[in-house]
Formats: C-alpha cells, sequence, structure tokens
C-alpha cells in the first residue's frame, strides 16, 4: 500500500516540485528604504526561511505609481533587479524555490507616495472608506484617486510585463500577480471600485479584462506553471466588497483555470476581516 502524503512529502506546483508543502504567505515588511532596494537585511529574513517548500515574497511594487506602502521593495528598476539577485541565490542553494508578487497599489497610495503629488489612480474615481493611510509625510487621510483614461490601461500592463522580465532575470522561479486585498487589479475586478462605462467596466466579463491581460502579459516572460494569482473573494480590507462577489470571483476562478496556473491562492478573510455580504 503506498503511503498517503504527508506536510513534509514533496509535491508539485505547476512546474516546479517543492520538497515538502510548507508554502510561506506573502508578507510586507517594509525593510527595503526609501529607494525600495532589496537588501542584505532582507537576504537574511528570506535565507532563516529557507526550509520552507515554497516562499512567496513580500508584495513588491512594479512601477512608482504603484506605489502606497512604506519602505516596501520594487521590481522597476535594473538596480532592484540586480539587488534582488543575492537573496534568490541564496534560496538556491538550498533548492527553495521564490516567486515575486507583483503588487500595485492603487487607490490604496496617497499623492505623496506618486511623482510630482499627483493622485493615485484607481478604475473609478472611489475614495477608499478608512481611517487614514501611513505616507512618506505621515498619517494622512485618504484622497479621492483619479479614474486611469482607458489608453493608460495598456502602459500599465505592460508595466506588469517588465516587472515580470525583471523578477526573471533577477532569479525569481516565477510570479504570484497580487490581485487580492483591495489593491488595483481587484479595484477592476470589484463593482464596489469599477463604474467604468469602458472596455474595462459594467460586466463581470469586462472588469476581468485587465487582470486578463496582465496575465496574458505575464505568460510571455513566465510559463503558466510558474505563475499563481491571489484573490480575496470574502475580503473587506482596503473598503472592499461587492453584492455580487460570488459570481464575479466563480467567473475569475473559471477563467483562470483555462491557463493552466500554477496555482490560485485565495485569502479566504480570517486574517483581514470579512465583508459579510454574504450573511442572510
Ligand atoms: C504583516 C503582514 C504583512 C502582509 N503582507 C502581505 C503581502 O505583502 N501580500 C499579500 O498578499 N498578503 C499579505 N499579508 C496577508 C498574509 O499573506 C496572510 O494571508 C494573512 O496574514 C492571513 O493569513 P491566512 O491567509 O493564513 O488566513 C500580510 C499579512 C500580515 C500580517
Amino acid at each position: 500500500m503506498s503511503k498517503s502524503p504527508t506536510l513534509l512529502s514533496p509535491c508539485q506546483v505547476g512546474n516546479i516540485t517543492l520538497k515538502n508543502r510548507v508554502v510561506m504567505a506573502p508578507l510586507t515588511r517594509s525593510r527595503a528604504g526609501e529607494e525600495r532596494m532589496p537588501n542584505d537585511l532582507m537576504k537574511q529574513y528570506y535565507s532563516q526561511r529557507k526550509s520552507a517548500g515554497l516562499i512567496i515574497s513580500e508584495a513588491t511594487v512594479i512601477s512608482p505609481q504603484g506605489c502606497g506602502w512604506l519602505n516596501s521593495p520594487g521590481i522597476y528598476s535594473d538596480a532592484q533587479m540586480k539587488a534582488w539577485q543575492p537573496i534568490t541565490q541564496a534560496l538556491h542553494e538550498t533548492e527553495t524555490p521564490i516567486f515575486l508578487q507583483l503588487w500595485h497599489c492603487g487607490r490604496a497610495s496617497h499623492s505623496s507616495f506618486q511623482e510630482n503629488n499627483q493622485l493615485p489612480v484607481s478604475a473609478s474615481a472611489v475614495k477608499p472608506n478608512g481611517d487614514y493611510i501611513h505616507t512618506p509625510i505621515g498619517k494622512q487621510s485618504y484622497k479621492t484617486p483619479r479614474a486611469l483614461e482607458t489608453e493608460e490601461i495598456p502602459p500599465i500592463v505592460e508595466d506588469y510585463r517588465l516587472a515580470a522580465e525583471r523578477a526573471k532575470d533577477a532569479g525569481f522561479d516565477g510570479v504570484e500577480i497580487h490581485a487580492a486585498n483591495g489593491y488595483l487589479i481587484d479595484q477592476f475586478l470589484q463593482s464596489k471600485t469599477n463604474q467604468r462605462t469602458d472596455k474595462y467596466g459594467g460586466s463581470i466579463e469586462n472588469r476581468y479584462r485587465f487582470l486578463k491581460e496582465i496575465i496574458e502579459a505575464v505568460l510571455t516572460v513566465f510559463s503558466a506553471g510558474q505563475i499563481g494569482v491571489r484573490l480575496s473573494p470574502n475580503g473587506v480590507f482596503n473598503d472592499m466588497g461587492c453584492p455580487e462577489y460570488r459570481e464575479l470571483f466563480i467567473y475569475v476562478a473559471q477563467q483562470l483555470n483555462s491557463y493552466n496556473l500554477a496555482y490560485l491562492h485565495l485569502l479566504d478573510g480570517l486574517g483581514f476581516g470579512f465583508h459579510e455580504l454574504g450573511v442572510q
């Protein structure tokens, strides 16, 4: 009789064989400084966790526009790409694969993070209902974001592709597209934050289009078995939750299924709070 697998048995995730089934969740640590540069402290932190079967990195911003969290790392410059290399190399010595989580904060940002103090961008001009945000100039109230023009969306998709290319050059084994927790992609998915009337808004299919284009751009860099997507269908974090969340996220999961991606990573709401729209 064959033995049942245990937590410490190897397993296959997409293209990658994990030495065990312990996967480290992405955790923002804010240790990259104002320049958002990976460094020795981060190398030490990730190396200490080398016994995991797979590590998902902390959320890492794909562009200056995507920034919305103090001291989180970036992957939008060659210098950042090179600075990630010692970290991925250290993990590869112990056969610990690491995926880079790709992040654009969208409206969960503040003008003080943005070039020329511009407003943060989102699917629509809907202000997050929240007390304050930690910014480079201290605690600030949220501002109403600027809705992206239709023609501004393909360049952001291109930023994701470029970020994936840099992630590959930096030695990451794959990427996780952060479409959870009320950040930009989630802002496009959910009707609460997407009131657009162009091809990126309205129907569920249209609201999914932004994520679809990002996946297809990243697929030109990594194979499907090296790409994961994170969603948070039940989450209230960053003032999210839309009444048709069941139909929306079932549709998104069905669409993602067609790509044969490495995995779908769901955040259930236990950690960050439920929107409770399913409570009768
Ligand atoms: C300090 C901290 C930082 C986090 N950073 C991220 C992050 O960068 N990206 C992300 O997707 N989730 C992030 N999370 C969420 C965690 O990955 C995890 O989903 C959450 O702690 C709930 O745990 P659970 O999913 O096992 O219920 C963070 C959580 C904490 C507590």
